[in-house]
C-alpha cells in the first residue's frame, strides 16, 4: 500500500512537471494563440512577426551595408522537433549601420511564415544573425516546390537526424543562397520579432524576393521531418 502510494505521488509530480515544463507547439494549447503563456510579449508585443508585405515594398531598394556568405565545413544540423537547425562554424556577415552581426543559425518553416499579398510559399529559411550585444538579424528566404532540385538542400536533407540528435555535415554550400537571392537586391526591411516564444521584438527582419526554387522529394523530406510550423500573421502597431 505504501508503496502504491508512493507510486502515484510520483507519477502525479511527473504529470504536474510536465504540464509547466510544455514546450511551445503549433497547435492546441500550447500552439501559436496560447504562446502568450510562455511570454507576454507574444501577446501584447507592437512589432509581432511574421507579417503579410505588400508586393510593391519589395521594389524599394534597401539592404545591409555589406554582406558576406562563405561556404561551410563541419556545421552541426540539429532536428529540433518544431525545426531542422543547421549552426556552427558558419562563417557569413551582415553589417548594419555601425554594428556587424554575424550568422548563428539557420533553420526552416513549413509552410512560410510571411506572405506576400496575402500568399504563403512552400517553404521559408531564416537565417539568423547576432552582433556582440546580442541584437539579432535575420534573413528570410522564400522556396516553392519547382522540378529543379535545390543544390543548397542537398546535404540538408540528405542528414536530416532524427528528433532530438544532432550530425555533423561537412561541407556546405552557403554562398549559393546569397548569389541566388541577387545579395538581397530585393528584400523588405523591417523591425519585427522572433516568430517563437518568447517573441523578443527589435529584430531587424530582411525578407528576401523572388521565391526560390526547392525539389519537390526535398521539399517532403523537410515537410516530414518538422511538420506545420508557422506562426500566423500578426498585426502591425498602427495598421
Ligand atoms: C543593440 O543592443 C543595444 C543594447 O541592448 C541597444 O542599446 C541598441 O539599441 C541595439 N541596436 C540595434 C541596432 O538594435
Ligand atoms: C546588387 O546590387 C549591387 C549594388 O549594391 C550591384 O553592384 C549588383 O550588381 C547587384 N546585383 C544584382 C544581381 O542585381
Ligand atoms: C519575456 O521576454 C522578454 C524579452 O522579450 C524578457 O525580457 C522577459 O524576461 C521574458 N519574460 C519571461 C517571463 O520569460
Ligand atoms: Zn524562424
Amino acid at each position: 500500500m505504501k508503496l502504491f502510494l508512493t507510486f502515484v505521488i510520483f507519477f502525479s509530480l511527473i504529470q504536474i512537471s510536465t504540464i509547466f515544463a510544455a514546450d511551445f507547439s503549433y497547435s492546441g494549447t500550447t500552439g501559436p494563440a496560447f504562446w502568450g503563456n510562455f511570454n507576454e510579449t507574444c501577446l501584447k508585443g507592437k512589432n509581432q512577426s511574421p507579417i503579410d508585405i505588400p508586393y510593391n515594398e519589395f521594389i524599394k531598394f534597401s539592404k545591409p551595408d555589406n554582406v558576406e556568405f562563405h561556404d561551410a565545413h563541419d556545421v552541426v544540423i540539429e532536428n529540433k522537433g518544431h525545426t531542422i537547425e543547421i549552426s556552427k562554424n558558419l562563417d557569413a556577415k551582415l553589417k548594419i549601420k555601425d554594428n556587424e552581426y554575424k550568422l548563428l543559425q539557420f533553420h526552416f518553416h513549413t509552410p512560410s511564415e510571411h506572405r506576400v499579398n496575402g500568399r504563403y510559399y512552400d517553404v521559408e529559411a531564416h537565417f539568423v544573425f547576432t552582433d556582440t550585444k546580442d541584437n539579432l538579424s535575420v534573413i528570410g528566404v522564400f522556396y516553392d516546390v519547382s522540378d529543379r532540385r535545390n543544390r543548397f538542400f542537398d546535404p540538408i536533407i540528405y542528414n536530416i537526424p532524427d528528433e532530438n540528435v544532432k550530425k555533423t555535415i561537412e561541407f556546405i554550400k552557403l554562398s549559393s543562397v546569397i548569389e541566388d537571392i541577387n545579395w538581397m537586391n530585393s528584400t523588405y526591411n523591417y523591425f519585427g520579432s522572433l516568430t517563437t516564444p518568447p517573441c523578443s521584438e527589435g529584430v531587424i527582419w530582411w525578407v528576401s524576393y523572388p521565391v526560390q526554387p526547392i525539389g519537390k522529394n526535398q521539399y517532403l523530406k523537410l515537410r516530414d521531418a518538422m511538420g506545420f510550423n508557422s506562426r500566423y500573421t500578426q498585426v502591425r502597431n498602427g495598421e
